[in-house]
């Protein structure tokens, strides 16, 4: 059965254990158990979601255009996607993954790449 194992940022909390026979979106899995990854658009706009994939990464569905647009502006590795657009596939695998910045800094950075993203749009 898949299973999304979702790490804190801090050390001292229990990791969160969601059983996902079906897959789904990553974003619904997380709000079902309160997932401390920090979401503000949900919509692949402003990159606040990102989250590192630790094991598991072949459980996801390749990201979309919009998704790989906002990890490309943040220069992002491989390893990295967007919690709010990121679709978990049925199958027996596990997803392990831990958010890439915590609340306060991941609306800073989204903040920023929405005011480089409307830069953008105003060329
Ligand atoms: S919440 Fe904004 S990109 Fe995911």
């Amino acid at each position: 059965m898949p299973r999304v194992i979702i790490l804190s940022r801090h050390a001292s909390a229990a990791p969160i254990e969601i059983d996902a026979p079906e897959g789904g979106a990553l974003v619904d899995l997380c709000d079902a158990r309160l997932a401390p990854i920090p979401f503000s658009c949900r919509s692949a706009n402003c990159g606040a979601c990102r989250v590192e994939i630790l094991e598991g990464a072949d459980a996801l569905c390749a990201p979309e255009a919009e998704e790989r647009a906002i990890l490309a502006l943040f220069a992002s590795p491989p390893t990295h996607r967007l919690a709010c657009s990121a679709k978990v596939k049925p199958g027996l695998v596990t997803l392990r993954l831990r958010a890439i910045a915590g609340i306060a800094d991941a609306e800073d950075e989204a903040k920023r790449a929405s005011s480089t993203v409307t830069t953008n749009h105003d060329d």
